[in-house]
């Protein structure tokens, strides 16, 4: 009979605390809708001590998608931290509450100062009033609270067993296993599981939930050495994204499990055809990137090139398939429209690549399509997805590129001359110099927006192939103390520059609230 495992994602905080990842309130709303129809089964929105910002976040993600699945804050043990995630959480219909306290001998020491017995104490009590604050709501009749001894993969087997014993006792329903530092094996990792298991005498009441970090590249691997030892939560985010080397990917995790379910015997509720998408879309916003030969979700993760495999492929796929690129929703480079494709195959296409627009944004990408579509004889998967992304999130237009036109050579001084429109119908022309064309139109932006920001990165792809492929560059940019990412997508890669350094400007005057915008020069 399959037993079900329990995906928790915690993207939205754990991959979020990932240097360079931050997301604005409404990035993360956009990140936690598309969790929701990935059929997470928990969405760790945040830390709401950590910050208003924070707060706000899983406040709003609690209020908007509470009753579609469960939402959960993390606390500290610290009756502060659990009273400000409960007044975040507290309207979504579904709620949980992480609380965790360090157990490690090293983290005793060094870090907390405590002994043993004041760890015990202090886990019990912050387990008890996280219960009390959960069980004031008349509809919940057991608090869903959970408990992780940080640093357990580090601590010693029968102090964990005795931490987690006294937490069940207290009423916590999941206990969480992190794997704080990555710093465990898969077969390591297995022991520590079974050891609970064997040795917790309350145990069959919680769930235990594995939580593993990649630094030795093994957190996939040991999570699933946890299940198989009889965890039945895992803690994943999208991508792997996360502190150092990230987290265990939920993708893997997934496709693991779906793939080799004659092994494992357990099944997830997640929609794997949305895994690629909510991929692109993780990416987009944070600007990380997607290594090219990832597992499900890098662009060759499909990509067969060796011919003897090819020859294997057409005779049978499954002789070097293991799973179909439609299973994860995999977008290829297929040829798909052209100029003359009209408004419903292209809406049918974006259908099938798993989007929904409302009616503007479809607008606006049908708009591009036309306009890419004069330029490019054929338009492929690709090319619709990097439209989509860069029209799609939420991303504020304050100034929009209407002219673009550089100059640059061997001899002359590389000049940009723009025109840009205001949101409220103002136009601007103004023109710089830089070092190269990129520079000069950088500058430009600047000028006319009123923005000053530091490029931290600048990165450029051929979004498909060919010699008229589109190139889509992303920019990091680094403004009053603040990272912002940008994409801008085009066949001319300077002006693909020119929008992605753009938009990240756009995001920057959004979040200072116009503060930094002073445009030096008039209507
Ligand atoms: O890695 C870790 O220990 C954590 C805890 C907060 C669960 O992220
Ligand atoms: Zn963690």
């Amino acid at each position: 009979m399959s037993d079900s495992i329990t995906i928790f994602d915690t993207t939205l905080r754990d991959g979020e605390q990932s240097p360079g990842c931050s997301m604005s309130v409404t990035e993360k709303l956009e990140v936690a809708k598309a969790l929701v129809d990935l059929g997470v089964d928990v969405i760790e929105a945040g830390f709401p001590i950590a910050s208003p910002g924070d707060f706000e976040a899983v406040q709003k993600i609690a209020r908007t998608f509470g009753s579609q699945t469960c939402i959960c804050g993390l606390a500290r043990c610290r009756p502060e931290d659990i009273d400000r995630a409960w007044d975040a959480l507290k309207e979504a219909e579904n709620v949980r509450i992480h609380i965790f306290l360090a157990t490690s001998a090293i983290h005793r020491e060094f870090k907390l100062k405590m002994a043993k017995e004041e760890i015990v104490r202090r886990a019990v009590e912050s387990v008890k009033q996280t219960c009390d604050l959960i069980s004031q709501r008349s509809d919940i009749q057991t608090p869903n609270v959970e408990f992780s001894p940080e640093d357990a993969a580090r601590t010693e087997p029968d102090f964990l067993c005795e931490v987690v014993e006294k937490a069940i006792a207290a009423g916590a329903t999941t206990v969480n296993i992190p794997d704080t530092v990555g710093y465990a094996t898969p077969s390591h990792y297995f022991k520590v599981i079974s050891h609970l298991k064997q040795n917790v005498p309350n145990i069959g009441q919680a769930v235990i939930s594995v939580h593993c970090h990649n630094d030795l590249g093994l957190a996939v691997a040991n999570s699933l050495a946890g299940v198989e030892a009889g965890a039945r939560q895992v803690e994943c985010t999208i991508n792997g994204l996360g502190e150092r080397a990230g987290n265990a990917a939920l993708e893997e995790i997934v496709m693991a499990l779906r793939t080799r379910q004659d092994y494992y015997g357990i099944s997830s509720r997640i929609n794997t055809p949305k895994l690629f998408p909510t991929s692109r879309l993780v990416s987009s916003i944070t600007g990380m990137k997607v290594q090219r030969n990832k597992a499900i979700v890098g662009q060759n993760a499909f990509a067969h090139e060796a011919g003897i495999h090819q020859h294997g492929m057409l005779q049978d796929r499954s002789t070097y398939e293991i799973m179909r690129p439609e299973d994860v929703g995999f977008i290829g480079t297929n040829l798909v429209l052209g100029k003359h494709s009209g408004r419903h195959a292209f809406r049918d296409r974006i259908q099938t690549l798993g989007y929904t627009l409302d009616d503007e944004t479809f607008q606006k990408v049908f708009d591009d399509f036309i306009v890419l579509a004069d330029k490019k004889k054929d338009i492929y998967d690709a090319d619709l997805v990097a439209l989509i992304e860069t029209r799609a999130h939420s991303v504020p237009e304050r100034w929009k590129l209407t002219k673009f036109h550089v100059f640059a050579g061997t001899g002359t001084i590389p000049t940009a001359t723009l025109e840009l429109t205001h949101e409220d119908g103002r136009k601007v022309q103004d023109a710089s110099t830089g070092d190269g064309p990129v520079d000069a139109a950088f500058q430009c932006l600047e000028r006319v927006t009123g923005v000053t920001a530091k490029l931290e990165q600048y990165n450029v792809r051929s979004v498909s192939s060919g010699q008229d492929a589109q190139g889509e560059v992303s920019v990091e940019i680094e403004c009053d103390g603040l990272t912002y990412h940008g994409k801008g997508v085009s066949t001319d890669i300077i002006e693909a520059s020119a929008r992605a350094y753009l938009q990240a400007l756009n995001k920057a005057a959004a979040h200072t609230g116009g503060r930094a915008m002073h445009p030096q020069h008039g209507v």
